[in-house]
C-alpha cells in the first residue's frame, strides 16, 4: 500500500532511508507537489541525481515509478496511446465479410486494441504512481503543449474511446538538462526545483553511502578534489555521479590516499573531455602539491 508524504521532516527521512540524501529544499518541494497535487519541474546540471529523486520517492512511497523517456520527435503515439494496428487487422480479417462497418468500426476501437503508453498508464492506474517525464527538454514545443493539457487537468481524450479521468493523481516529475529553454505555460503549472552540486559535508556522505569501504579520510580528499576540479573552468564539470565512480574506483585500486599521481592516473573517471584533461593535469596537479585545497 503506497504511503503518504506527511511532513518535510519525514520526506526527508523517507528519502533518506531509501538512500537519497536531499537537500532542505528537495524535500520541501518534494513534500508540497505531494499536497498540493502540481507537478515538479527538477533542473541543474547532468549527474546532480534529477532522475534519482523520482525513483526515490517513487521507493519511499511505495508507489509504482512509471518512466517517460523524452527524446527529440517523441510523439503522442509513444507517449500516450496508439492502436494495435496488427491486431484490428487480424479481427477486421475474421470477421464475417457481410459484418456491417459499423459492426466492425465497434469492435476494432475497444480497450483491446489500446497499447497506453506511459502518460496513459499513469492516468489509468487505480493505484498512484510516480510519473518521471524525464529529459523533456529534448522532446519538440508540439509535445510539451500536448503534456500541458495533461498535467493540468489529469485526463486524456481518445477520440474513439472517450475520456479518460484519472483514478488518483500521479506525483509527476519533469527532469531537464537546461538544453533548450522550457515554455513559460509549462513552468506555471509546476512546482520548480534548481538542483545543484550539494556543499562538500553532503557530497561526502553521498559519497560514502554509495561507497561505504572507502576510508573517510580518502573520501574527504576525494570531494575536496571534486570541488576544486568544478572550480576550473571546464566543458563538463565533474558530477556526483562521477563522484561515486571515483570513489568505487580508488576502493578496487585500494588507494590510500589523493595525490598527484593517484590523480593522473585515474582523472579520466571525473573527466571526459580531451581538452578538460589537459586543464585538470595542469592546475589540480599544482594544487595537489601545494597543497592548496579548500577545506
Ligand atoms: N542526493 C543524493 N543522494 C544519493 N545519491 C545521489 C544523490 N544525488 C545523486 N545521487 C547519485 O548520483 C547519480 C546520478 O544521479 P542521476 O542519474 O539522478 O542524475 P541526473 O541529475 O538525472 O543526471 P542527468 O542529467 O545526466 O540525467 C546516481 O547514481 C545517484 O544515485
Ligand atoms: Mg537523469
Amino acid at each position: 500500500m503506497a504511503s503518504e508524504l506527511r511532513s518535510v521532516d519525514e520526506v526527508r527521512d523517507g528519502l533518506g532511508a531509501v538512500g537519497y540524501l536531499a537537500g532542505e529544499s528537495t524535500a520541501l518541494v518534494s513534500f508540497l507537489a505531494g499536497k498540493l497535487g502540481k507537478p515538479v519541474l527538477v533542473e541543474g546540471p547532468a549527474g546532480v541525481g534529477k532522475t534519482e529523486l523520482a525513483k526515490a520517492l517513487a521507493r519511499t512511497t511505495e508507489r509504482k515509478l512509471i518512466r517517460l523517456q523524452c527524446y527529440e520527435g517523441l510523439d503522442e503515439a509513444k507517449a500516450l496511446y496508439e492502436w494495435n494496428y496488427r491486431k484490428q487487422l487480424l479481427r477486421i480479417q475474421t470477421e464475417a465479410t457481410d459484418a456491417g462497418w459499423q459492426k466492425v468500426q465497434e469492435d476494432i476501437f475497444g480497450e483491446e486494441f489500446l497499447l497506453s503508453r506511459p502518460l496513459l498508464r499513469a492516468i489509468e492506474a487505480t493505484e498512484p504512481v510516480v510519473l518521471l517525464i524525464d529529459e523533456i527538454d529534448k522532446a519538440d514545443q508540439e509535445f510539451e503543449a500536448m503534456l500541458l493539457e495533461v498535467l493540468s487537468d489529469f485526463q486524456i481524450s481518445i477520440p474513439e474511446l472517450g475520456v479518460v479521468e484519472a483514478q488518483s493523481r500521479p506525483l509527476v516529475l519533469l527532469t531537464s538538462n537546461n538544453s533548450r529553454e522550457l515554455t513559460e505555460a509549462l513552468k506555471r503549472r509546476c512546482l520548480y526545483l534548481w538542483l545543484d552540486y550539494p556543499e562538500v559535508e553532503r557530497e561526502l556522505e553521498i559519497v560514502r553511502l554509495h561507497a561505504p569501504e572507502l576510508p573517510e579520510a580518502v573520501a574527504r580528499r576525494l570531494v575536496e578534489v571534486v570541488h576544486m576540479v568544478r572550480g576550473l573552468d571546464l566543458k563538463k564539470p565533474p558530477s556526483i555521479a562521477e563522484s561515486i565512480d571515483w570513489a568505487r574506483a580508488l576502493i578496487l585500486l585500494g588507494a590510500e590516499e589523493i595525490d598527484e599521481a593517484v590523480l593522473n592516473r585515474t582523472m579520466s573517471i571525473i573527466v571526459k573531455h580531451r581538452t578538460d584533461l589537459d586543464v585538470v593535469a595542469e592546475r589540480a596537479g599544482v594544487k595537489l602539491r601545494q597543497g592548496l585545497l579548500a577545506g
